[in-house]
């Protein structure tokens, strides 16, 4: 898996932002394991599958079929047994639900299959909260992307103002909160830094900032040989 970037990290610290452009400057796949989990939560919620249900979701999870084609010039999108689902998987009804399909450890099974076959070539940015410790332990480059859970929330919140969504701030951080405390908690690769992880606070930091640290940690191969 050499020459793969892991960038892990808690919802709204930035990783899909700050993959996607690294992944677009180096000429790298980006692949959004979130939107796996959320498109597997979507189908669920289509065909009336409980999140309680760990048998049923892992067979629904070997019955999809998840890849990232371009929906438009230079964009990927996931699409689910064919269809772009980009549009319905961030809703506030999956977000709420996302983290009790993901805590599952058949659910996951599965995804991981997936991911690393999706990985095996090389050359992929990946981003997700399992990504360097789980998916991923040889990815050659490891970045864990945090910042306050007030800046999250407030980042989360502007973009879905900017979306027509009204919704309160504080609605916003208990959302935030509670997903993380369940991704922090499950027992299989719960969300944490890889030990050979670089960890970036985004708190102050602009996502061009970000975006350039990571190109010049990869440009220079600080990790050597
Ligand atoms: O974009 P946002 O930070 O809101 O979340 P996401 O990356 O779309 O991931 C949604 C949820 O999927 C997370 O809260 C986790 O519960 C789950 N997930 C996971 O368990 N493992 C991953 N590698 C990626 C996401």
């Amino acid at each position: 898996m050499k020459g793969n970037i892991a960038i892990d990290g808690p919802a709204g610290a930035g990783k899909s932002t700050v993959a996607r452009q690294v992944a677009k400057r180096l000429g790298y796949l980006y692949i959004d394991t979130g939107a796996m989990y959320r498109a597997l939560t979507w189908k669920a919620l289509k065909s009336n599958v409980k999140v309680t249900d760990e048998a049923a979701l892992a067979e629904l999870a070997r019955r999809t079929s998840f890849e990232f084609r371009e929906a438009s010039p230079g964009e990927l999108a996931v699409f689910c047994d064919g269809e772009d689902v980009s549009r319905f998987i961030r809703s506030a009804e999956v977000s709420r639900l996302v983290s009790r399909v993901a805590a599952w450890p058949k659910v996951r099974e599965e995804m991981v299959r997936l991911q690393r076959k999706l990985a095996a070539g090389g050359k992929v940015v990946m981003d997700g909260r399992d990504i360097g410790t789980c998916v991923l332990p040889e990815a050659r480059y490891k970045f864990f992307l945090t910042a306050s859970l007030e800046e999250r929330a407030r980042r989360r919140w502007q973009e879905l103002v900017a979306q027509g969504d009204n919704v309160p701030l504080e609605k916003v951080k208990q959302e935030i909160e509670e997903r993380d405390r369940r991704d922090c908690q499950r027992v299989v690769a719960p969300l944490r830094p890889a030990p050979d992880a670089v960890i970036i606070d985004t708190s102050d930091l602009t996502p061009e900032e970000v975006i350039e640290y990571i190109i010049k940690v990869v440009r220079e191969d600080r990790y050597g040989g």
